[in-house]
């Protein structure tokens, strides 16, 4: 059975002055039926992981380094990550892909390094609109998903983000059935390569989610919660997400 997971993405949003959401977040959601993780910048990692100490809500990176440390001007390690308190990374997400170039071969360096550091990789995922288009889709997410996880995910440290490029930050979601292809696609893929670990990797949909449209996101096949951008900001609209997966 896959445990259902909230994953919020702040990126380049929030100071201290934000933790009072992550405050009411947990007050609100003491003991949610499902995984909630919120991923801050990294300035606020070791703040926000102190106010969860003790609590259900578990804190991330956005992003790690694929080496343990060394001369790398402004890059963080992934067992940096869990010394100030991270349990999980976001990697390959596709601002990352598209503003520094990275390829799948090292963001699998990257999970990987990860994993070495005891964390829980999200592994994103997803076409771009051209890509849809020119009925790319599947091909393209297979060639991301083949060479961005590594060898050796299971369930207990890989989640894959299937987040259409064409869908984040701009309120446009795929149809129900365009979610269900790509996530049937998806878990198929990973059961061929890993057996029954790969059944057991979560899938999150990413992209535009928000109160209105979560709950008939989460009843789609193999949806297994989403990653959350904007709409996990707010404390009120990333409870209201949590709802809709609790009750799915
Ligand atoms: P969004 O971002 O929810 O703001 O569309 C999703 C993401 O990039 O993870």
């Amino acid at each position: 059975m896959r445990r259902k997971m909230a994953a919020g993405n702040w990126k380049m949003n929030g100071t201290e002055a934000s933790l009072a959401e992550v405050d009411a977040l947990i007050a609100a959601h003491p003991a949610p039926a499902c995984e909630v993780l919120l991923a801050p910048p990294a300035t606020l990692i070791a703040a926000m992981a102190a106010r969860a100490r003790g609590t259900k809500l578990a804190v991330g990176g956005q992003d790690c380094h694929c080496a343990a440390s060394g001369a790398h001007t402004g890059d963080i390690a992934a067992g940096m990550l869990a010394d100030a308190g991270a349990s999980h990374v976001i990697l390959g997400h596709s601002e990352r892909r598209a503003d520094y170039g990275e390829t799948d071969a090292q963001v699998c360096a990257k999970a990987t390094a990860a994993r070495v550091a005891g964390l829980v990789s999200l592994i994103c995922v997803g076409e771009t609109e051209a890509q849809r288009d020119a009925g790319e889709t599947l091909a393209i997410i297979g060639g991301q998903l083949g060479g961005s996880v590594p060898e050796g995910a299971d369930g207990s440290n890989t989640v894959v983000a299937y987040e259409p490029v064409w869908a984040i930050g701009t309120g446009r979601t795929p149809t129900l059935a365009q979610i269900a292809e790509v996530h049937d696609f998806l878990r198929a893929e990973l059961s061929a390569r890993f057996g029954a670990e790969g059944a057991a990797i979560r899938l999150l949909y990413g992209g535009s989610v928000k109160p209105v449209n979560a709950a008939e996101i989460f009843a789609t096949l193999n949806v297994d919660g989403a990653l959350v951008g904007g709409a996990s900001l707010k404390a009120a609209d990333f409870g209201a997400i949590i709802t809709a997966l609790e009750a799915g």
